[in-house]
C-alpha cells in the first residue's frame, strides 16, 4: 500500500512534486529488524509525523510489521493515536510542566519521567484521575539530553518505588538513549551501556521491577546487540535509511519514501561546478566537490561518479 503527498504551489495549479510512501517497506522493515534482535519487542518510532511518513499510517504499518510498541516525543502525537483507533502500547516522552497527563492516561499511555518533579506530577494527575499512571523511568547515560543523571536516579527511582506503593503509579520500565550508535565501536557505546546497566540494578534494588529495559535505537538495533535488553527502540531504519555513513546495513532495508518531481532541466557539468547559491565548503574553505558530484549525478546523466560520499 502506498500514500502519497504532493508539493504545489497552490490554487489549482498541478503539483510539482510528490512523496510516495510505500508502507509496506515500512512493515517488512520492522519485522526483519524484529527477526535480527532475535524476536524482542520492537517500539517503532513513529514521532515528528512519523519521520515524515505520515504517523497514522507509518504506525498502522509498522504495527503490521511486528512493532509491538510505538514510541512518540508528544503527549499530543500519542493520543493523535489513539483518535485514529490505535490501542496498542504507546510510550511519549518528552513533556514540559503543565502537560494535560491526566488525558495520557485515561487514554492509556505511557509516560517518560526524568525528574522527581515530573515524576510528582504525574503522580499527582493520576492520583486526580483515579487511575494508576504507567511510567517508564528515563537515565541519562551519557546523551546529556532528557532523563536523570546517575546522581539523581537514586532520588527519583526512590520517590517512583514510594509512588509505586501509594498505588498511583507502576513503573513499568528503565530506559535510556545513546548519543553515537551511528557510529559502530565508537566508545560512548560501551560507556553508556554499563552506566545504564548500573542505572536498572539500582532501581531494582530500590524495589522497582521494570518489565521494559531498552536503550537501543537504530544505530545499536543494527550493530550493537550488548544494547538490545528487552525491547529496541528503532527510528530512521524502519523507514528504511541505515544511519551509517557508509551506507551500509547488516538488515537489508526497503527505502519507504521515494521523492518525485518532473525534471526542469538536464545537463553535463564538469567536475568542480559548484550546485546553487551557497555551496557547502569544508573547513578548511575548499569545496564540497566530490559530495555534490554524486549527489548530483542523478540528476545530471553522465556526471561521473564520486570515490565516495564524504568529503
Ligand atoms: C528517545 C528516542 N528513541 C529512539 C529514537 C530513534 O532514533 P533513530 O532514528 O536513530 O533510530 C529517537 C529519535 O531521535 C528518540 O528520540
Amino acid at each position: 500500500m502506498t500514500t502519497r503527498s504532493t508539493v504545489s504551489p497552490g490554487g489549482d495549479f498541478r503539483p510539482r512534486a510528490e512523496a510516495v510512501i510505500d508502507l509496506d517497506a515500512i512493515s517488512a522493515n520492522v519485522a526483519a529488524l524484529r527477526d535480527h534482535v532475535g524476536g524482542r519487542d520492537v517500539m517503532a518510532v513513529v514521532k515528528a509525523d512519523g519521520y515524515g511518513h505520515g504517523i497514522v499510517e507509518s504506525a498502522r504499518a509498522a504495527r503490521a510489521g511486528g512493532a509491538s510498541w510505538l514510541g512518540v516525543a508528544f503527549l499530543d502525537e500519542a493520543l493523535q493515536l489513539r483518535a485514529a483507533g490505535d490501542t496498542g502500547p504507546v510510550l511519549s516522552w518528552l513533556a514540559v510542566p503543565g502537560e494535560r497527563y491526566d488525558e495520557g492516561i485515561t487514554a492509556g499511555v505511557e509516560l517518560a519521567a526524568y525528574s522527581s518533579a515530573q515524576l510528582l506530577e504525574i503522580a499527582t494527575a493520576a492520583n486526580q484521575v483515579g487511575e494508576r499512571a504507567a511510567v517508564q523511568l528515563k537515565l541519562d547515560s551519557g546523551l546529556g539530553r532528557g532523563g536523570a543523571r546517575p546522581n539523581e536516579w537514586a532520588r527519583l527511582t526512590a520517590l517512583a518505588a514510594k509512588r509505586q506503593a501509594d498505588g498511583d503509579i507502576e513503573v513499568t520500565g528503565v530506559w535510556s538513549h545513546l548519543a553515537r550508535s551511528d557510529e559502530p565501536g565508537h566508545p560512548s557505546i560501551a560507556d553508556q551501556t554499563a552506566a545504564f546497566e548500573a542505572g536498572v540494578d539500582e532501581a531494582r534494588a530500590a524495589g522497582l521491577e521494570p518489565r521494559h529495559v531498552h536503550l537501543a535505537n537504530s544505530g545499536a538495533v543494527l550493530a550493537a546487540p550488548q544494547t538490545w535488553f528487552t525491547l529496541v527502540r528503532p527510528g530512521i531504519a524502519i523507514y528504511g535509511v541505515t544511519p551509517f555513513a557508509d551506507g551500509s546495513s547488516p538488515v537489508p532495508l526497503r527505502a519507504a519514501m521515494t521523492l518525485r518531481a518532473a525534471l526542469a532541466l538536464v545537463k553535463r557539468v564538469d567536475a568542480g561546478l559548484g550546485v546553487s547559491t551557497a555551496t557547502p565548503t569544508s573547513p578548511t574553505g575548499r569545496r564540497r566537490w566530490p559530495w555534490c558530484r554524486w549527489d548530483m549525478a542523478t540528476v545530471f546523466p553522465g556526471t561521473p561518479p564520486a570515490p565516495d560520499r564524504s568529503c
